[in-house]
């Protein structure tokens, strides 16, 4: 029987590897984890303990909030923002951003997506929770935007939780990225991927087509090449969309596939948010071998604008990625989209 290896110890071990380390990271993304042991005990009972349908409340988004969304919110609150290890939280549901009280203030601050794919939680589609962690940078108590509103390579981990046929909590540290399947006899997280690396090979392409009407050229040039690809010999690619972007990033991480979010005439500047959708999977997919843009730039070099700043997005296989970038160019004028892939 394979060596058993729980989250608590991967993430120590991890920890070990920088001397002198406190402990309060691996502490703190093991509070992540309890959070989500909880919320994936009430998603696996949401049918049967009244909490499914819309809460009647409209979040910072404009977005219909339901009462998961809710609960995982006021989760996330509880186990880490009084874990003792965070001075600030920056919510998907919140439009400010969440000040710790002083008694149990600590140096991370963390930006997170309760829930995402919320549209698909009455329908029993798999749905996550995504966070990203950034070190507290500025001097003394006090919570300054500079410790706030940071370029994704200044990520000290992120991951996600996917609540699906079973929940797996996935993450790095820059250490790799490694994968954990809830055992819920147990309540223990059990390490079920170890170092995932994304294929090489593009098998999945994931967005919303029925978004076409309102892209910019770019992506009607993208996805025509990458069809282009399944001819009489070989269906090479397949489209695969859940519309829950943890779920379809979690399914091309271990696919391998492009999924892509581009900014079309009805979110003109895109509508996943940076800091706690495209950074935390963008600090993954580059750990895994992948790459992720808003079309033109490195998404974890982007200055943020304000907590919830949003971008286009196309992430997964680098030589995709580039494709997409090329056809960005070409579309602008300057030069030619064709793949070289
Ligand atoms: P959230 O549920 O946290 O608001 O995020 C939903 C996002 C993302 O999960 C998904 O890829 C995208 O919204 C789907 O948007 P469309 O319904 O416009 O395709
Ligand atoms: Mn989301
Ligand atoms: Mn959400």
């Amino acid at each position: 029987m394979d060596r058993l290896t729980t989250l608590t110890q991967h993430i120590r071990d991890a920890q070990l590897q920088h001397p002198g380390a406190s402990g309060e990271l691996s502490s703190l993304l093991t509070q992540i984890g309890v959070a989500g042991k909880l919320i994936s005990s009430k998603v696996n009972m949401a049918g049967l303990v009244k909490i499914r349908g819309s809460a009647g409340t409209t979040n910072i988004q404009g977005e219909v909030q339901h009462r998961l969304d809710q609960l995982a919110e006021q989760t996330i609150r509880d186990v880490v923002g009084r874990s003792g290890y965070v001075c600030a939280l920056m919510s998907e549901e919140e439009e400010e951003v969440i000040e710790i009280d002083e008694a149990y203030r600590g140096r991370y601050v963390v930006a997170y997506d309760p829930l995402d794919g919320s549209s698909n939680i009455d329908y029993n589609v798999s749905i996550g929770t995504i966070f990203s962690i950034f070190r507290k940078v500025s001097p003394g108590d006090e919570v300054t935007k500079a410790d706030l509103y940071r370029c994704g390579t200044e990520q000290v981990a992120a991951g996600y939780i996917i609540y699906g046929s079973s929940t797996v909590f996935v993450y790095t540290v820059g250490q790799g990225v490694h994968g954990f399947t809830l055992d819920p006899t147990v309540g223990e997280y059990i390490l079920s991927h170890e170092d995932i690396r994304l294929p090489s090979a593009c098998k999945v392409l994931s967005v919303n087509t029925c978004n076409g009407p309102y892209w910019s050229a770019w992506v009607h040039d993208f996805l025509g090449q990458l069809l282009a690809r399944n001819d009489d010999q070989k269906r090479r690619l397949t489209d695969r969309h859940i519309g829950s972007l943890v779920a379809d990033f979690h399914r091309n991480l271990l696919m391998g596939g492009i999924f892509l979010y581009p900014e079309d005439a009805r979110s003109p500047k895109g509508k996943l948010r940076l800091m706690y959708e495209a950074n935390p999977l963008a600090f993954i997919i580059e750990q895994a071998g992948g790459s992720a843009t808003n079309g033109r730039d490195r998404i974890l070099e982007i200055e943020p604008e304000w907590a919830h700043h949003r971008v286009p997005l196309v992430i997964g296989n680098s030589a995709e990625v580039e494709l997409a970038r090329r056809c960005v160019l070409a579309a602008s004028g300057n030069g030619s989209s064709e793949s070289e892939a």
